[in-house]
């Protein structure tokens, strides 16, 4: 772990510039200079007080137990209901004829759905699951597109207590039923196509595929989306049946705090994926906080939209439960960026007034290269702030999303958090931080953070090390489902005393947070988790593989490309033909966002005398740099032959 730190840290940026808001700005924010004096003097009343924004059926009667730490218990006797939270709310509170989602499909369709719709759809789709004998406690796996039924369902779940795993509708069939298996789900919901760049794509057969291999599914729900063509079979039932024939009442019942809400697998450094377990009120308390306060939300005026897919953390905390709970209006878009022009997302911000927008990293270096026209032939002037999210933004690209995004005028917040963090936990208070360009700035008001060496020493402003967490926080992880020990060998075990987030980040002189990428084996590729170990896994399962090793090299858009070094078990005619075959089975294992960038074939890997595998040389090739110290190398001839035998078998078309 020590080289490969020193190799992210060498790569950072001096940056002096900074962007305090406009005192206009600043004046009217949501969050003030005072939350860190408040949460400093007093953390855990501090966070009683975020969590009685929330409506309680029956209030804590303790802030934090954390006497069986790592596994945390936040708001202690508190029950509540999260859906209730997330839309009733609002409805009994005058605010029924607000509009919660403002939907466009990728074809052009519009929907637009109040709070009160919202609520009656999400009490028929509780009713739907109780009918379908889905109790609470019980797991639903959710592979849907961005349409609202994604949202609807989640909701439903948590509205009845059930636990939904979303699993992404990019990933592969085997991907679903490994989720599916382990959860033990009980309900897959799932949709008959997706609309994707232009044409709809199927979706069903992939969950056919799945559930054919998972006794523990009893019921498909399937919503129509795109009139695909669809095998039945006796397990299925259409949604807008069984949902559509529910009454629209549905009296939410109260479930203490601890209530799992969720399970969320990502890559970690081993093949199998992590089931990430989250609860209920400590889970909903910081989603909406952060949101409220580092996106400086307006319920009356904002019009927000989060570019995230619900697949992933992003769109259960800031599409889905954050947003909700805080009465947002939101703009959620089902397809691609460039459907069916390059401008389409300029457009949506034009024709919807979208104030507040949430992207990632790579999608502003995509739309750089795209050129500034596109933007700049629309009006833009309704966007007030604009978040980051997933990978660290470079300075050269966080300046382009504040001139020609923002127009000069948007306070940018790049925020980082996990998905094992909930919510977000490093990021600007919009009104009150000088904004660096590519710094993620200091942990928010209620959480501690610390930059740490190798004996988790805490470090001093100018020195550069470990990320790691040094306080509980309400939305963290309370485990992994089904493997506890994992959840406190994972992230407690390298400094007991301290979350061990995997990332390593410098301290500038002034005190401001760099976070420099994984110092572990997980690869970021356009802000999505995929670790090196599921990649060679996948490949290896190709019968003429014989070993693999999987490096994430940087990419100027992408963040990282994977590229994969490859020894077959025989030799090949068609090395050219066998690389395209491989790449594609890596996306049909895992799915079309693990495909390799590239593919290179060797006869050897640089392993050390004890059979590790010493990727960081294989890093160097695949970026292009001269290999670095090769002297613990079994084999010190390896790198010569593999840098020799490339030129004819690399490819990345
Ligand atoms: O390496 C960090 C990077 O993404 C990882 C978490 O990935 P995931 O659980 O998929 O959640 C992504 C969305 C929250 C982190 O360990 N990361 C996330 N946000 C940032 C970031 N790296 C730098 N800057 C960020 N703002």
């Amino acid at each position: 772990m020590s080289d490969e730190i020193n190799v992210t840290l060498s790569n950072l940026l001096q940056e002096d510039r900074q962007f305090p808001p406009t005192p206009a700005f600043a004046a009217q924010a949501n969050g003030k200079a005072s939350l860190f004096d408040q949460a400093e003097h007093d953390r855990l009343g501090f966070w009683a007080e975020q969590a009685r924004n929330l409506d309680w059926e029956t209030d804590f009667t303790e802030v934090l137990d954390w006497s069986n730490a790592p596994f945390a218990k936040w708001f202690v006797g508190g029950k509540l209901n999260i859906a209730y939270n997330c839309v009733d709310r609002h409805v009994h509170a005058g605010h029924g004829d607000q509009v919660a989602i403002r939907f466009e499909g990728e074809p052009g369709d519009r929907r637009d759905i109040t709070y009160r719709e919202l609520m009656a759809e999400v009490s028929q789709a509780a009713n739907a699951l109780t009918e379908l004998g889905v109790v609470a406690g019980d797991r639903v796996a959710i592979y849907l597109p961005m349409i609202p039924e994604a949202t609807i369902a989640m909701l439903a779940c948590a509205r009845i207590g059930a636990i939904h795993s979303v699993v992404f509708a990019g990933f592969s069939a085997e991907a679903l039923r490994s989720r599916i298996e382990d959860a033990n789900a009980k309900l897959v919901i799932t949709a008959d196509g997706q609309n994707r760049r232009g044409s709809a794509m199927d979706l069903k057969s992939a969950v056919d595929e799945a559930v054919d291999a998972s006794p523990s599914v009893e019921n498909v729900l399937v919503v129509k989306r795109t009139g695909t063509d669809v095998t039945w079979h006796d397990r299925d039932v259409w949604w807008h049946d069984l949902v559509g024939r529910q009454s629209i009442d549905h009296t939410p019942e109260a479930f203490d705090a601890e209530t799992p809400l969720f399970i969320l697998y990502t890559s970690g450094t081993t093949g199998k994926p992590k089931g990430i377990l989250h609860t209920s009120g400590g889970y909903l308390t910081q989603a909406s906080y952060t949101h409220k306060m580092v996106f400086d939300l307006k319920p009356e005026t904002d019009v927000y939209w989060c570019t995230a897919d619900v697949g992933w953390v992003t769109g259960h905390s800031y599409i889905v439960y954050g947003p909700l709970a805080n009465r947002v209006t939101q703009v959620i878009y089902e397809g691609t960026p460039d459907t069916p022009n390059k401008d389409r997302w300029w457009d949506i911000i034009e024709r919807h007034g979208v104030t507040l927008l949430y992207t990632a990293p790579t999608a502003i270096r995509t739309f750089m290269k795209w050129g500034d026209h596109l933007p700049q032939s629309h009006d833009l002037s309704s966007l007030r702030l604009l978040g980051s999210v997933g990978e660290p933004i470079n300075p050269e690209a966080w300046m382009w999303y504040r001139e020609v995004i923002g127009g000069n005028r948007c306070p940018i917040v790049d925020t980082w958090w996990q998905t094992e963090t909930g919510a977000m936990m490093i990021a600007p208070l919009p009104g009150v931080a000088a904004c660096k360009p590519g710094s993620a700035m200091r942990a928010l008001p209620g959480i501690g953070m610390a930059v740490v060496d190798q004996e988790g020493t805490p470090l001093g402003n100018g020195s550069g090390g470990f990320l790691v967490l040094t306080q509980p926080w309400p939305s963290m992880l309370r485990g992994i489902w089904g493997d506890n020990q994992r959840y406190v060998d994972t992230y407690w075990s390298r400094w007991p005393q301290y979350y061990f987030a995997g990332d390593g980040a410098k301290l500038d002189n002034d005190g401001a947070l760099w976070l420099l990428g994984r110092v572990d084996d997980v690869m970021n590729v356009s802000g999505h988790r995929i670790s090196t170990t599921e990649v060679e896994s996948a490949l290896v399962s190709h019968p003429e593989v014989a070993e693999a090793a999987v490096v994430g090299a940087s990419d100027p858009t992408t963040g990282q490309g994977i590229v994969a070094f490859v020894i077959l078990r025989g030799s090949t005619e068609d090395a050219g033909e066998l690389i395209k075959e491989l790449r594609n089975h890596v996306a049909r294992e895992i799915g079309p966002i693990a495909k390799p960038r590239q593919v290179m074939i060797v006869q050897e890997l640089p392993k050390t005398r004890s059979g590790k595998i010493l990727r960081r040389l294989l890093q160097d090739v695949a970026e292009h740099r001269d290999v670095g110290d090769s002297t613990t190398l079994a084999d010190p001839a390896v790198m010569k032959l593999i840098s020799e035998g490339l030129a004819s078998s690399s490819s990345d078309d």
